[in-house]
């Protein structure tokens, strides 16, 4: 599909975002190998469940492995209906074997996370994906799961899908990550419970963890001291949970940056997952000099949820690097959109994952905002981005990614001129509304939702 945009007068407006996408797929998994009180079986009902495709691969995988899932509402979200996701958990041993080979579509986190859990399931099992996911490194999980007892094969020296896995059998390991990688991390954790002995994991850096907080308010024993996890095997099933899954920070990140860049802009974004290991946009937004503020801060669940309200800012140029890189992994492509803006130079170091992800994200978001005008230079490990150059509409292409299909989307409300997408419906694997909302938000009727809703203490942003 093609989407053309061209910069609004205003960007105005009040929105509810789906559901968080990592916490999803854990919310899936976990419920999957739940059960209730007593050991019998219990229905868990997740609302606001991500409704992308990526979330729906991984609930195609667990039905394939006999658990029983229902999708109560699947209307679109931009209309506010959210999705519901039952789901029946059928236990420790209660998993059986795919009839097929698995499909985890686009989705590393689906291939990644069950992966760790096939790996511990006393039958074979075969999971591939598309031809992203087919070209994006397994080794990483390959490698110790085997060093816990897995019998696990990939192509081109076991380091691409298809995974072939015949698991049981596992034995704790303690374990250095060589990457900042809540895949993985999550993964060995998966595997972990159904482990003889403890899983003790060290991190480089701390990833996003949900899974920790997930599998802590599911009865696991699990102990988190910084970047060290140690995971006791189960000795009795996790107790199915309820859920209510926060908003996408990731999606919330597009109209962050868009409402920063934007001249006349006041969008508020309610209830938004805000946990720590995912805010960096926050902090970085704030830092180059957002006029962004964090309202109505609250819990749910375990995590951390607040109301976001952004107003047209001047933003600087700011160096990304280090503890800050996995807290904003995903958000960085928008991050350069904002840098390209910013008056002054923005350095982000040590980010070579990029390279990792559905497309390599460093070489494609150079390419495509090179297009649209943006100075940017490659580095192995990221990009240098020198601020204030106007950004001008031309036709650009996503590379079939989600992020990037989001980050174009918000360039071309800022830009000069007509901004024409190529596959703009890669939206569809996190944020199947992404062009709804932004309709909404650009038009008459959103600007004057949000004047109405604005709260009082918000008027020092005005000057
Ligand atoms: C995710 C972890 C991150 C992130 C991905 C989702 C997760 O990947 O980029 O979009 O849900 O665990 P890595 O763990 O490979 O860094």
């Amino acid at each position: 599909m093609i989407k053309k945009i061209s910069a609004p007068l205003s960007l105005k407006g009040e929105i509810t975002l789906p559901g968080d996408k990592s916490i999803s797929h854990r919310a899936a998994i976990l419920n999957s190998i739940a059960m209730g009180s007593a050991s019998v079986t219990k229905k868990a009902t997740i609302t606001n469940f991500s409704p992308g495709a990526d979330c729906l691969s991984t609930v195609t995988c667990l039905r394939a492995m006999g658990v029983k899932a229902d999708f109560l509402a699947t209307r679109p979200h931009g209309s506010g209906d959210a999705t519901t996701l039952e789901i029946w958990g059928r236990g420790e041993e209660g998993l059986s074997e795919p009839e097929d080979v698995l499909d985890a579509g686009n989705s590393g986190t689906t291939m990644r996370l069950l992966t760790g859990l096939l790996a511990s399931q006393p039958f074979l099992s075969i999971i591939t994906g598309d031809d992203s996911l087919r070209s994006r490194p397994m080794s990483r999980i390959v490698q110790p799961l085997r060093l816990m007892g897995a019998s696990i094969w990939g192509r081109k020296g076991d380091s691409l899908a298809p995974l072939v896995i015949k698991g049981g059998n596992l034995h704790g390991i303690t374990y250095l990550l060589p990457v900042a990688s809540a895949q993985l991390k999550s993964a060995l954790l998966l595997a972990g419970l159904f482990a003889t002995g403890e899983t003790i994991i060290e991190e480089p850096i701390i990833s996003r963890d949900h899974t920790e907080g997930m599998l802590k308010a599911m009865g696991a024993k699990i102990n988190t001291r910084g970047c060290h996890i140690t995971l006791a095997p189960l000795t009795h099933p996790l107790n199915a949970v309820d859920l209510r899954i926060p908003g996408d920070i990731s999606s919330a990140a597009c109209w962050l940056v868009a409402g920063a860049l934007h001249p006349d802009a006041c969008i508020r974004i309610k209830d938004v997952g805000v946990n720590p290991t995912r805010s960096g946009i926050i902090d970085i937004l704030l830092e180059m000099g957002a006029n962004l503020s964090i309202e109505n801060q609250r819990e749910e669940g375990g995590e951390p949820i607040a109301d976001l309200v952004i107003e047209s800012s001047k933003l600087s140029g700011m160096e990304i690097s280090g503890d800050m890189i996995p807290r904003a992994i995903d958000e960085l492509p928008l991050l350069a959109v904002a840098a390209a803006v910013a008056q002054g130079t923005t350095i982000i170091r040590g980010a070579g994952e990029l390279r990792a992800k559905e497309t390599d994200r460093i070489t494609t978001t150079m390419a495509e905002l090179s297009r649209l005008g943006a100075n940017i230079e490659e580095l192995p490990d990221g990009m240098i981005i020198t601020g204030g150059a106007p950004l001008e509409g031309r036709d650009c292409l996503s590379h079939n990614d989600h992020r990037l299909a989001m980050a174009l989307g918000v360039a071309g409300l800022i830009a000069r001129g007509e901004t024409t997408i190529h596959e703009s419906e890669a939206v569809d694997i996190s944020y199947p509304s992404f062009w709804q909302d932004m309709e909404l938000l650009t038009s008459r009727r959103g600007s004057e939702d949000t004047r109405g809703k604005r709260s009082p203490d918000r008027d020092y942003l005005h000057h």
